[in-house]
C-alpha cells in the first residue's frame, strides 16, 4: 500500500475513515479500502484548490458550515460514467412492451412518468427521450396531446448542469444511430470541436433536478417507469432495501423498475416480479 502520510497532501488512516462514514453518512456511498487511492486523488484535487496541506485541513473546512465544501466534496466521490443507450436492450424493452402497455393503462388520466434516478450527465434520459419520441411519434394520432414527462434527477450538481445544456462531444456518442443523431441532435463544430446538441423535441421531455435518493422526496404523482441504473452498486444491503421499497412504493400498477447490469433484487426486495435481463414489474 502507498504510505499515504508521505504524499502531496497527508492522509492518516483517521483522515480517510472521517472521509468514508461523511460519505455514507451524506451519500449512502460506501467506500471501501480498496478505494482510498481513488478517493485520495479526486480529493487530491479538491485540497490544490482550497491551497490546504493536509487532510486534517480539508477535513475542518468540509466540517465548516460556513464552506461549500460539501458540494464539492459529494461531486468529487460520485462516479458518473454513463453512455447513450447503455444496456440497449432496456429501450427496446421499454419501446416494445412497456410504453405500449402504460400507454393503455393510462388512457383516462393521458399522462405518463418515468424517472431516471440517478441520471447523471444525462444520456440516459435522453435516451429514454428518444425512446418516447419514436413511441409517440408512431402512435401520433393515439397519442397526440398526453402529458408526457421524464424527471432526471441525481445528487451530482456537476453532471447534473451538463444534462440540462445536453451538449456533448461527439466522441462520446457511440451509443447513438446515425437516424438518432439526424432526428434529435443538431450537430456542430468538427474533430475535436464536434458536438452533438439536443433538440427541444427530446430536451423539452425532460426536467432536471438535483436529489438525494437518501433524502425525502418531493415529487407528488407517481411514476410509470424508473430507471436507477448502476447507482445502488455503490451501496449497502441495507440502503438498497429502503430504496427499493420506496421505489415499490412510487410507482403505479402497471409498474417498471430497470436496474444496472450488475444490480439485482436478491435478498433486497420481494416487491418486484424479475423479468429477466435486470428488467422488474412491481407487484404489490
Ligand atoms: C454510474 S452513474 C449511472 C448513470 C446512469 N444511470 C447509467 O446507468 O448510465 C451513478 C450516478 O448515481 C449518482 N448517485 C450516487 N449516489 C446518489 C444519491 N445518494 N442520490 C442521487 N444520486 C446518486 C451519481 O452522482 C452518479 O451520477
Amino acid at each position: 500500500m502507498v504510505n499515504m502520510k508521505s504524499r502531496e497532501f497527508p492522509m492518516t488512516d483517521a483522515n480517510f475513515d472521517h472521509i468514508k462514514n461523511m460519505a455514507y453518512d451524506r451519500t449512502g456511498i460506501v467506500l471501501g479500502d480498496h478505494k482510498r487511492e481513488m478517493v485520495y486523488s479526486r480529493l487530491a484535487r479538491r485540497c490544490r484548490a482550497l491551497g490546504v496541506h493536509d487532510f486534517d485541513q480539508y477535513i475542518h473546512v468540509l466540517e465548516n458550515r460556513e464552506s461549500d465544501e460539501l458540494s464539492h466534496f459529494v461531486n468529487s466521490i460520485t462516479t458518473n460514467l454513463t453512455s447513450f443507450f447503455r444496456e440497449r436492450h432496456h429501450f427496446e424493452f421499454l419501446e416494445e412492451t412497456v410504453l405500449p402497455e402504460v400507454f393503455k393503462a393510462n388512457s383516462a388520466s393521458k399522462r405518463v412518468r418515468i424517472w431516471s434516478a440517478g441520471c447523471s450527465t444525462g444520456e440516459e434520459p435522453y435516451s429514454i427521450a428518444i425512446t418516447l419520441a419514436r413511441f409517440l411519434k408512431n402512435n401520433l394520432v393515439r397519442y397526440k396531446g398526453w402529458d408526457v414527462k421524464i424527471l432526471a434527477t441525481d445528487l451530482d450538481s456537476n453532471v447534473l448542469a451538463k444534462g440540462k445544456r445536453g451538449i456533448y462531444p461527439n466522441s462520446g456518442a457511440d451509443g447513438l444511430s446515425k437516424s438518432d443523431r439526424l432526428e434529435f441532435f443538431d450537430e456542430s463544430g468538427q474533430g475535436n470541436d464536434h458536438q452533438l446538441m439536443a433538440k427541444d423535441k427530446i430536451r423539452n421531455l425532460i426536467t432536471f433536478n438535483r436529489l438525494n435518493l437518501l433524502h425525502k422526496w418531493p415529487m407528488k404523482g407517481q411514476f410509470d417507469v424508473i430507471f436507477c441504473r448502476n447507482v445502488v452498486i455503490y451501496f449497502d444491503k441495507e440502503t438498497q432495501k429502503v430504496l427499493f421499497d420506496r421505489y415499490a412504493n412510487v410507482l403505479k400498477d402497471p409498474g417498471y423498475l430497470m436496474i444496472g447490469h450488475s444490480e439485482n433484487l436478491h435478498r433486497v426486495s420481494t416487491r418486484f416480479n424479475a423479468l429477466g435481463h435486470t428488467r422488474y414489474k412491481k407487484i404489490n
